[in-house]
């Protein structure tokens, strides 16, 4: 009898800042859900994986909003969010957290890969600072115009209307999310992704892709049409996966580093639940496995440029997503 055929599927991790609300549902679980169910019922062996976000500028954020550490905030909404999901009968195969060990290892290991591959260098360049907090002001912790949409609340590394990735120095006005002060401009050392060195892979990876969605294949090519080049992977924070160097005390991963590791890491924990350690290889590392990734618009950069150029730079033959369904803002307004 042929094998079943294997697809695993994805949703974009919730950033476990708050709980869920109707757009999340709509936009990036209920049709992986569908999806999910479909498949299975026309026979495929179908592994559905999500799981919490729990570093970054938008959990430290939270926190201090809130006014309790990051893993109170983490625990707490990663609680309240696999309930809502289990309410809402979105069934997942496993729903890790980022925050976990294994996810921090395996970060670490790509970073290490990635490094040793000669896809990672060190620089010294100019960040936002705030004076009065004396804080790096990275992501969401500065604010300002986005320059390619005119939007007035972009954040230093996403603009969350037209789904840019920014740079913060690139922002129009920029003014600190913690004090609101303007921020000076200081240098800062941090390690820094060489996508460049992918540009060639991916774009041929893509133009051989039938049946994406509009949007997705657009906002690609206008990524490509720029030239891909250099992005910083490193921050300035406390809370999140260590840099594992000797010299690199008080720098973290970019959130957008772990957070897609994450989607491996729940799978191996699923494959270890089931007794079968390594079952985790047979999707992630199967050529004939079909890998698709629900998210919302704003995610698109990163799933299709950036965690696939850290999979092309692994030693190991990972595959890359055979299609990314993003859906638009659902808008209540
Ligand atoms: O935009 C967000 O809400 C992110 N937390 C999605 C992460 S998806 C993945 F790569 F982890
Ligand atoms: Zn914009």
């Amino acid at each position: 009898m042929a094998e079943r055929r294997k697809i695993l599927v994805t949703s974009a991790l919730p950033y476990a800042n708050g709980p869920i609300h109707f757009g999340h549902i709509v936009g990036g679980y209920l049709p992986a859900d569908i999806f999910v169910r479909f498949h299975r019922l026309k026979g495929s062996d179908v592994v559905y994986i999500c799981g919490t976000d729990e570093h970054g500028v938008a959990i430290t954020i939270a926190a201090r909003k809130a006014g309790v550490l990051p893993q109170v905030l983490v625990d707490k909404y990663h609680r309240i969010i696999k309930d809502t999901f289990d309410r809402m009968q979105i069934r997942f195969d496993n729903f890790s957290r980022t925050s976990r060990p294994l996810n921090h290892e395996l970060s670490q290991q790509f970073f290490l890969n990635l490094l040793e591959a000669g896809h990672i260098s060190l620089k010294t360049e100019r960040q936002l600072y705030d004076p009065v907090e004396r804080m790096f002001l990275a992501d969401r912790y500065v604010l300002g115009t986005c320059p390619r949409c005119g939007h007035e609340e972009a954040r230093g590394d996403e603009c969350p209307k037209c789904g840019a990735w920014l740079d913060a120095l690139e922002l129009v006005h920029p003014r600190s999310a913690v004090s609101g002060a303007a921020p000076e401009v200081r240098e800062s050392r941090n390690w820094y992704l060489k996508l460049q060195d992918f540009q060639p892979r991916l774009e041929a990876w893509i133009r051989g892709k039938t049946g994406w969605k509009d949007n997705v294949l657009r906002f690609v090519e206008a990524m490509f049409q720029t030239g891909l080049r250099e992005r910083c992977i490193t921050r300035d924070l406390d809370w999140g996966v260590k840099v594992p160097l000797p010299d690199a005390a008080g720098k973290v991963l970019y959130v957008w580093f772990d957070a897609p590791i994450g989607y491996i890491s729940s799978t191996i924990e699923w494959a270890r639940a089931r007794g079968q350690p390594d079952a985790w290889q047979d999707y992630w590392l199967n050529p004939d496995c079909r890998l698709v990734h629900f998210l919302g618009k704003d995610n698109i950069p990163f799933h299709c440029v950036v965690f696939p150029a850290m999979l092309l730079g692994q030693p190991e033959p990972y595959i890359l997503p055979d299609n990314v369904p993003a859906n638009e803002f659902y808008n209540l307004q």
